[in-house]
């Protein structure tokens, strides 16, 4: 048995983020108890290996869940800037995906977790390349960070290279040989689907994996509606616009997970409310890319919901939640006026929203008794959270990453005092530049 006990925090707890001041107790993987004054010397004489916590003058908070994530892209940090999406996929990134091998995936993947674990990130949904998707899930499962991986599937498309074509039963099986060998409901590893996109799958594809899917109670994670070519050549192949083509193949309902949903007319925003398929906003990638502001506001009016990602390192370039969060909030007033999307609603986006989303939304995403307990511990005394009349508009609005001083993913503490506890930064950072420069030589690019 392994207990951590955090004393004298300001925690946000419960489904409505209230800031209490309390103690709690996690033991084994789950918060078993929230209230002032836990006897931590009684504690102690029953259990010597208790780890204390000191969070005095700390806010605690659970951890944060990003919904859209591409781990094998880290690595091309900083390699494709300033192009539009199908331009940066087939001058860039595709090639670059196509030159991975398990050692660049790994070096990727260990740099990915390692910065969303320092930036207060302790679950994800993710999309992989084509090939090597167990590299990740290897990286993932030793970390000890959370998340649902998908290899990404990619039958058919004009510019893809020839290593990252697959035929659909290959594609398929594929999926299917991780899905058995890594997938467990309950688990803190699990896999999805991940189909590319509409453009970059055939019909046929689709709708094998969303019976798959449905029959399975297995999540379905793709991009959708993110760029005005891509809803054009969707439009041009189908006839429909990408929401009503992905409803009509099966791609519509609580397993599915769209990325982006830029550019959703009325019609496509009922049908992702009436639904209730998932919308993954990621306002960085969407800025950079030039692909245009979400209608957020709208869609959450409708019902519809929403969580939030980092999307890519390419197109970002960080994987930090607190830029993507108050980018959130700051975007939508932009749109629809200075009251859209408050601190505390983007806060909520970037944590029980997304572990609706996982469908994942009774063991994580609050800080409750009987939940597991992924939790982090910020700092807020320094120069620029200070003061603090709120403390969640602190955390959405003032915070940085490198505020977050301690993790603890499914009670484990991953970070202590800033320092990784499961992983070597140095090393990850020399691999990674390694692996890099590996890469682009075979890359050609
Ligand atoms: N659409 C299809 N593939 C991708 C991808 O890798 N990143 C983004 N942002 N959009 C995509
Ligand atoms: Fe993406």
């Amino acid at each position: 048995m392994s207990q951590v006990l955090i004393k004298n925090g300001k925690v946000i707890v419960g489904l409505n983020a209230q800031v209490e001041s309390v103690d709690l107790l996690v033991k084994d993987k789950i918060i078993v108890e929230i209230r002032p004054n836990i006897d931590a010397t009684s504690l102690k004489k029953q259990d010597k290996n208790l780890t204390i916590i000191d969070a005095s003058d700390k806010l605690v908070s659970p951890g944060f869940i990003q919904t859209h994530l591409h781990l094998c892209q880290t690595l091309f940090r900083g390699s494709a800037d300033d192009l539009e999406l199908l331009d940066w996929l087939r001058l860039r990134v595709w090639p670059m995906e196509a030159a991975h091998n398990p050692a660049s995936l790994a070096a990727s993947a260990q740099l990915s977790v390692a910065e969303l674990i320092k930036s207060g990130t302790t679950s994800a949904l993710t999309m992989e390349t084509v090939h090597h998707t167990e590299t990740v899930l290897e990286t993932v499962e030793r970390t000890g960070f959370r998340a649902t991986i998908g290899k990404c599937m990619m039958d058919k498309g004009h510019g893809v290279p020839a290593r990252l074509s697959e035929n659909t039963t290959d594609s398929l099986n594929a999926s299917l040989d991780l899905l058995k060998s890594w997938h467990s409901n309950s688990g803190r590893v699990r896999c999805c689907f991940a189909p590319r996109f509409a453009i970059s799958c055939t019909q046929g594809l689709l709708e094998t994996i969303s019976k798959i899917a449905q029959e399975n109670n297995i999540l379905i994670h793709t991009h959708a509606s993110e760029n005005r070519r891509e809803i054009e050549v969707v439009e041009s192949e189908t006839g429909l616009r990408n929401v009503e083509y992905l409803q009509k193949v099966g791609l519509a309902g609580k397993n599915i997970a769209l990325a982006h949903c830029v550019h959703v007319n009325e019609r496509e925003q009922q049908i992702l409310a009436e639904t209730g398929t998932h919308v993954l906003h990621c306002p960085s990638s969407n800025l950079k890319l030039g692909s245009g502001i979400a209608p957020i506001t709208e869609m959450l009016e409708r019902g519809v919901s929403v969580s939030i990602g980092a999307d890519g390192a390419p197109c970002n370039n960080n994987l930090d939640i607190f830029k993507e969060m108050r980018l959130s909030a700051l975007l939508q007033k932009m749109r629809y006026g200075s009251t859209a999307l408050p601190a505390k609603k983007a806060f909520y986006l970037a944590t029980l929203a997304g572990a609706k989303a996982l469908g994942l939304e009774k063991e994580i995403g609050s800080i409750e008794v009987g939940k597991h307990a992924d939790i982090i511990i910020v700092n807020l005394n320094n120069l620029h959270c200070t003061p603090t009349p709120d403390l969640l508009s602190t955390l959405v609005y003032s915070a940085n990453a490198s505020d977050v001083e301690t993790v603890i993913i499914d009670g484990q503490v991953v970070m202590h005092n800033r320092e990784l506890k499961t992983m070597d930064e140095k090393e990850i950072i020399a691999t990674a530049r390694k692996e890099y420069y590996q890469l682009v030589s075979r890359a050609g690019i």
